[in-house]
């Protein structure tokens, strides 16, 4: 069966403002897609409303998974579906180690119908997996003894959310900027981590204002979000002409997104 997030005409605002308006955007589980925007075009809130994060209220339009209805779901439904989105700027969860985390969320997405209270994976069998997996990622393992994202470093967290992937294997995974404040070692770990991890097996949308991850996870598609929309998708190379030349071309050819894209970051300079 082939397995499908589908997006249409989606609007979505925040605090009564629109932010998308009428995005379009179908990824089948094994494709690639990476989504380019100039910064308050509106990339993290298409993430933060697949997600279901309450902030990001859907005025318009409609997002299936495999069909089903995902609007309907709350968020840890939708993480049980099988999205899952490495964010921004994670969220620290002071008092919750990460390896209890893991191991929460790793038990419910792979047991959909899990009853809360029932048993988890077993400790033996995760522990085990976890430490494969960390030292696949070169990551200390004195790391899953810490609490969520609290204290962790910029590229500490960031690396937390390429674990988190790599645990839950998630069928559609929403990776917004994972590289932003990344060393080059890192980054390139990183990146092909994610073509590991991804393979054929998922979905991904890789937001990016730079080719890194794009390097070892070549896009299908390329998508390119201004004043809230996709204006305009290619393959390969329309990401490169986007992070070498930027977004002179797109904004000539688009001038109404242009138009909605400068009244937004106006918006965010005087807020
Ligand atoms: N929670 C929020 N509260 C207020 N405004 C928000 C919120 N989330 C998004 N916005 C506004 O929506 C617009 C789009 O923001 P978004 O974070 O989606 O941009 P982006 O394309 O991800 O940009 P960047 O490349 O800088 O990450 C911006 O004007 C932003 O200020
Ligand atoms: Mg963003």
């Amino acid at each position: 069966m082939s397995e499908t997030l589908k997006i249409t005409d989606l609007h979505v605002a925040v605090e009564g403002k629109p932010i998308l308006r009428g995005v379009n955007l179908t990824i089948q589980r094994g494709e690639t897609h990476a989504l380019m925007g100039p910064n308050g075009s509106g990339k993290s809130t298409l993430g933060n409303a697949i997600m279901g994060h309450p902030s990001y209220e859907v005025t318009g339009g409609s997002i299936e998974i495999d069909g089903a209805d995902l609007l309907e779901m709350d968020a840890s439904e939708r993480a049980r579906a099988g999205v899952f989105m490495a964010f921004q700027r994670p969220m620290s969860i002071p008092g919750v180690k990460m390896a209890d985390f893991l191991r929460h969320a790793a038990t419910n997405v792979r047991n959909p119908n899990r009853k809360e209270g029932e048993d988890l994976i077993p400790m033996r069998e995760f522990r085990r997996e976890l430490k494969d997996k960390m030292s696949q990622l070169r990551m200390d393992e004195e790391f899953a003894r810490r609490y969520v994202n609290d204290g962790f470093s910029g590229g500490e967290m960031k690396r937390a959310e390429i674990l988190q992937l790599a645990m839950l294997r998630p069928k559609f995974a929403i990776l917004d900027e994972t590289d932003s404040g990344l060393d080059v070692d890192a980054v390139k770990l990183a990146s092909q981590s994610i073509a590991e991890i991804g393979g054929a097996e998922m979905g991904i949308l890789i937001i990016t204002h730079h080719d890194k991850l794009l390097e070892n996870n070549t896009p299908n598609f390329t998508h390119v979000m201004m004043g809230g929309r996709i204006v305009e998708t290619g393959g390969v190379e329309l990401a490169r002409e986007l992070y070498t030349e930027g977004y002179d071309r797109i904004r000539a050819a688009y001038p109404e997104a242009a138009a909605l894209d400068a009244e937004l970051s106006e918006e965010q300079a005087t807020a």
